[in-house]
């Protein structure tokens, strides 16, 4: 838990004005990975680790924004922003300055203060949850409401053109519209959503391998790319597939030996996974654990072999996961390639998995793995004074 009133205090001290202060979730996929931005469906839960923003208005023109957790202050002029991406944390909250401003909202002034505990290239969607703070904060400065999935896409905006890493929108979109013990299959074409309840004797368990990654450049955006080429080769044979969600086992039978070996596979992960989220959906809301559980660890498998995103690390912690009583499915969640994995684990089992888990993984690699006990939690929201 975040010491608000500390963030509060701080920004008072360096700014001399009282914040209005704004929360924004992390999140873990339980379901669905690399098909959101090939339309698909994605089923995350918002979890409770947060992004705190912290905003008074200021009356010189400039922007200054403070991070706790880098201990370090940015100032620009409002009337001189970068226009591009530096490789800095201070990237993601102008980036979101820089989306309102496209989109024509005048944003004054500002003092912000950020602080998260979200772990950072830990596959559990840090950035999103400082965008989505971010854009609430800046909103309330302009007297401007944003409808939450309009506020996701400038948040996706900001990250794909001015971070520049080609990412989709589940990250933003669960931070902005995630519910309390709650998951949320989300349609990344329609933007239409369900929510299904947790339930209360199921806790979500994250591993994090400790093995981190970065998707402004490397990995991701090849994997993107190998996905868009799969899906021309099949759209010059069926023009109606504009993306993968638009395609299906059988066109693969039919056109995959078109494509480059590893072309293939990409491709295959992302439309077997929408078939799995789907149908995993369809499992938590009937209450069959059994069948989702199964169905993790199918989307483990392929993300490990066809979509060749997963790490050894990650491997280790979804074998062992497996073999504990009470754990229904595990899998490596998030954009991949390190990073963390998802356990749904009986609630009567869950401290003697974590402790079995941590003891194997040591063992196994040397490494002493970080374990969070999560709770599905509610989505971006102000914090009361
Ligand atoms: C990252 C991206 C998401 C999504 C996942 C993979 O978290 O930000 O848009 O593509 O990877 O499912």
């Amino acid at each position: 838990m975040l010491d608000v009133n500390g963030t509060r205090e701080a920004h008072l001290q360096a700014f001399q004005q009282a914040p209005a202060l704004f929360s924004a979730p992390g999140r873990v996929n339980i379901i669905g990975e690399h098909t959101d931005y090939a339309e698909g469906f994605v089923m995350p839960a918002a979890i409770d680790f947060e992004t705190i923003a912290a905003i008074s208005p200021r009356t010189d023109g400039q922007v200054v924004i403070a991070s706790q957790n880098f201990n370090e202050t940015v100032t620009h002029s409002l009337q001189q922003l970068p226009e591009k991406a530096r490789h800095h944390w201070s990237d993601y909250p102008l980036g979101v300055l820089w989306a309102l401003r496209e989109k024509g909202i005048d944003v004054p002034a500002f003092s912000l203060t950020l602080k998260g505990d979200v772990p950072l290239g830990a596959g559990l969607s840090s950035s999103a949850s400082v965008e989505v703070a971010t854009i609430s904060a800046l909103l309330s400065l302009t007297g401007k409401e944003i409808p939450l999935p309009e506020m996701a896409q400038l948040c996706r905006r900001a990250e794909n053109v001015y971070v520049g890493a080609s990412t989709g929108i589940m990250d933003q979109f669960i931070a902005c519209c995630g519910k309390e013990n709650h998951a949320l299959l989300l349609d990344c074409r329609s933007l239409d959503y369900k929510l299904a309840p947790i339930p209360a004797n199921i806790a979500i368990v994250i591993s994090n391998t400790m093995v981190k990654h970065s998707h402004a450049g490397g990995e991701y955006n090849t994997r993107r790319a190998e996905v868009e080429e799969g899906t021309r080769i099949l759209h010059a044979h069926r023009p109606e597939i504009k993306f993968l969600r638009d395609a299906t086992v059988d066109d693969l039978a039919k056109w995959g030996s078109e494509m480059p070996p590893d072309v293939l596979k990409r491709t295959r992960h992302v439309i077997t996974e929408d078939d799995r989220t789907v149908a995993a959906a369809a499992a938590l809301e009937a209450g069959d654990l059994k069948t989702l559980g199964r169905l993790m660890y199918e989307a483990h498998a392929s993300y490990r072999d066809d979509f060749e995103g997963s790490c050894p690390e990650a491997d280790i912690l979804v074998d062992l996961a497996s073999k504990e009583a009470g754990v229904i499915g595990a899998r490596l969640t998030g954009g991949g390639f390190g990073g963390c994995t998802v356990n749904l684990v009986e609630e009567a089992h869950a401290t003697t998995f974590i402790e079995n888990l941590r003891k194997g993984y040591h063992a196994a690699t040397g490494i002493s793995a970080d374990i969070y006990r999560c709770h599905a939690s509610d989505g971006v929201h102000r914090i009361a004074e």
